[in-house]
């Protein structure tokens, strides 16, 4: 078990990138990326280039998340990826991405089978939550960050809550170039932090790590990890840049440097 909170980027390539384009992007981002022992850096390509880029990862730069994955091990479920079959390929899995919860309507109730099925196959989850605009305009934003984070952790463990990651992803920040100020994302993760504490308890609470995402470029991703309970950031737009990505990277180093882990 750890015991410190590793400072996380992570590179959501969503539908991004056809195989060959994401292993040959893998390889720029390994030249301009420097091992670092109190930084762990995730690469999520699609599930496609996933295994192809997992026999050619430098492991001591990066490690693999899929974007998602089924609850159920095997069976006839036409065109899904179980966290089974991901289990030899991944270390984490995103779980609940705004895209699935809005795009593909995914509820609390199948990501919480999605969120067991990863720890069930040794995956670790980065479980994603945010409000949308409705939702902060209508100061719901407490209100869903708790149904999310309730929900979709249910039968969850302490020891295995203590592993998680969540990232919080206002959903009105995701790619839009917007994002919520300082005071209003560290404000958003303490919360999250209660409430992984009433959840799950202090060590769940002390352990868990929690990111930022939504617009995190080279200019801002400083602001954000420097968060009291930001534990790193979850990019999209900018991950498939790689001197924006390795930039952002490095701005994690210093940081970890200054948190002294
Ligand atoms: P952008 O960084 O493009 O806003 O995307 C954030 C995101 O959804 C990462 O999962």
């Amino acid at each position: 078990m750890r015991h410190n909170r590793t400072v996380m980027v992570a590179a959501n390539w969503k539908m991004n990138l056809k195989v060959g384009e994401a292993s040959r992007f893998m390889h720029r981002l390994e030249e301009k990326i420097a091992i670092r022992q109190n930084v762990e850096c995730v690469l999520a390509p699609n599930f496609l280039a996933l295994q192809p880029i997992s026999v050619n990862l430098d492991r001591r730069k990066f490690r693999l998340a899929s974007q998602d994955g089924f609850y159920n091990d095997f069976g006839a479920y036409t065109g899904e990826v179980s966290m089974a079959m991901l289990h030899d390929i991944v270390h984490y899995s995103i779980i609940g991405h705004s895209d699935r919860r809005h795009k593909f309507n995914e509820s609390d109730d199948v990501l919480a089978k999605k969120v067991q099925a990863a720890i069930r196959n040794d995956i670790i989850p980065i479980l994603c939550v945010g409000e949308t605009l409705q939702e902060r305009l209508a100061n719901e934003t407490h209100h869903v960050l708790h149904r999310q984070l309730s929900s979709d952790t249910l039968n969850i463990t302490s020891r295995e809550m203590s592993v998680m990651v969540i990232a919080y992803e206002p959903v009105w920040a995701i790619g839009t170039g917007k994002t919520p100020t300082p005071e209003e994302a560290q404000e958003a993760m303490a919360f999250i932090r209660k409430q992984i504490k009433d959840l799950h308890g202090d060590r769940a609470a002390k352990y868990a790590r929690i990111l930022y995402g939504g617009s995190v470029k080279p200019d801002n991703a400083r602001t954000f990890m420097e968060l009291k309970d930001c534990d790193g950031v979850l990019v999209g737009g900018a991950s498939l840049d790689s001197d924006q990505f390795a930039s952002i990277h490095n701005t994690a180093y210093k940081i970890a440097q200054m948190k002294d882990l």
